[in-house]
């Protein structure tokens, strides 16, 4: 499963990359804004410093929600960097962008994606990935996780070849039920990835080793 790390913040993008098993990055508007960056030129040369740290896939997202508008921001994002991924809302006129841009060999991310109906749509359409927001799902008292096992289900039996982005992760627990059901990519936060690292019979062991070292080499 690849890991991605979901937010604009530099210096955890810095500190996910330098870990050595970061394969990209995804942000939204959102992110951006909370990273008080604005205006066009700004929101394109932060993109360009995330591609220059990160080299696998940076997911941009459009603001436009019509096709034209769309497809003239997708062909500004794609120029940034070649590891650039247009990140589009699955609307109707987003479908279209999709397969639009799949037709010019440009990468594609469908996002804010809440059913199988929706997913079927985007890999139908060619995106390169589907991002279903899990958190928002559970945050209604719905089954985020049995959204992504179906669509793994249904893609395997369709041989699709759109992989399945599990996105809106806020925990490390959700990244492990991700891969359980069957996600290919999962986006989170840099917290939501240390926290896989922890385990306090590691911790233990590691004191007891070092303390059994130090004894024997006095
Ligand atoms: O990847 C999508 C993500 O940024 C949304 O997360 O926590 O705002 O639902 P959240």
């Amino acid at each position: 499963m690849k890991f991605f790390i979901d937010t604009a913040n530099l210096d955890q993008i810095r500190e996910a990359q330098d870990l050595g098993i970061l394969d990209g990055v995804t942000t939204n508007p959102s992110l951006m804004a909370k990273e008080g960056i604005s205006g066009k030129q700004n929101i394109l040369k932060h993109y360009k410093t995330i591609c220059d740290i990160v080299p696998g896939d940076v997911s941009a997202e459009v603001i436009s929600t019509d096709f034209d508008g769309m497809m003239k921001e997708a062909g500004e994002l794609a120029e940034i960097a070649p590891n650039i991924v247009v990140k589009i809302p699955m609307i109707k006129d987003g479908v279209k962008a999709i397969a639009k841009l799949t037709e010019l060999g440009i990468p594609t991310n469908c996002t804010l994606v809440f059913s199988v109906g929706q997913a079927i749509l985007a890999s139908k359409a060619g995106a390169t990935y589907v991002s279903p927001f899990i958190g928002r799902i559970d945050d209604m008292n719905w089954d985020g996780m049995q959204l992504i096992r179906e669509i793994a289900e249904v893609y395997s039996m369709q041989f699709s070849d759109t992989q399945i982005l599990a996105a809106s992760i806020r925990s490390s627990k959700a990244i492990v039920e991700s891969a359980a059901a069957g996600a290919d990519v999962v986006t989170c936060p840099l917290n939501s990835i240390l926290g896989l690292l922890k385990h306090p019979l590691t911790d233990i062991g590691l004191a007891q080793f070092l303390a059994d070292h130090k004894k024997a080499n006095k």
